[in-house]
């Protein structure tokens, strides 16, 4: 089995529909042993529900510390995949190579349109709507060292509708993100099974 950690900074319902994934058997070759948070946050509750170790990091610890102790973590507990799920903080370069092709990120938007720092949560979705764009959409993204510009591996397409506001299309982006996240994952755990398997 492939060990996951899932990175969360936000309500968890990224977190949820991967541990629910993983409860229904879809996530075949993958179990989730590891949930780190950066922020008390409403994950903690998912995380805890689940019976999960879930392990609190200080995001304001000086200089690249806080992705130290996020490298020092995940090694000591055997992860093999990562999934950032609503985690605001931004990773050094080092982690990032060494996770590479191994760390995913979800971002609600259909990047490489509106991503990048500042692009989370309201802002993606007031940007597409004042940009007067007729869709939207959610990308898994391999995680690199610049904010969400690494490889998208996955992408679902949402309309926009006339009257729509940040939070409207941010429910409607984030109902698809539920279900493109674990099929995406599912299938990275298949390629990277088969990788140290076959
Ligand atoms: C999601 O929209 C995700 O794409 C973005 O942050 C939000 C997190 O939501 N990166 P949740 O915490 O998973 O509910």
């Amino acid at each position: 089995m492939l060990r996951l950690a899932i990175l969360a900074s936000g309500g968890g319902s990224n977190l949820q529909s991967i541990l629910n994934a993983a409860d229904s058997g879809f996530l075949k070759g993958i179990e989730p042993a590891l949930v780190v948070v950066d922020r008390l946050c409403g994950a903690l509750e998912g995380a805890a529900a689940a019976g999960i170790e879930t392990v609190l990091l200080d995001r304001y610890l000086p200089g690249n510390g806080l992705s130290t102790e996020l490298g020092r973590l995940l090694t000591g507990r055997n992860i093999d995949i990562v999934a950032l799920a609503g985690w605001l903080s931004i990773l050094d370069c080092e982690i990032t190579e060494q996770w590479a092709g191994r760390m995913i990120n979800i971002h609600p938007s259909l990047l490489p349109l509106y991503g990048g720092p500042g692009m989370y949560g309201r802002h993606v979705h007031k940007a597409v709507l004042d940009a007067g764009d007729n869709e939207s959409g959610c990308s898994v993204h391999l995680v690199t060292s610049g904010v969400d510009e690494g490889e998208v591996i996955g992408q679902t397409r949402v309309p926009v509708f006339k009257g729509d506001t940040p939070k409207s299309l941010a429910e409607r982006v984030l109902i698809e993100e539920h279900k493109l996240y674990p099929r995406v994952l599912a299938e990275l755990g298949e390629t990277l099974n088969c990788k140290y398997l076959c």
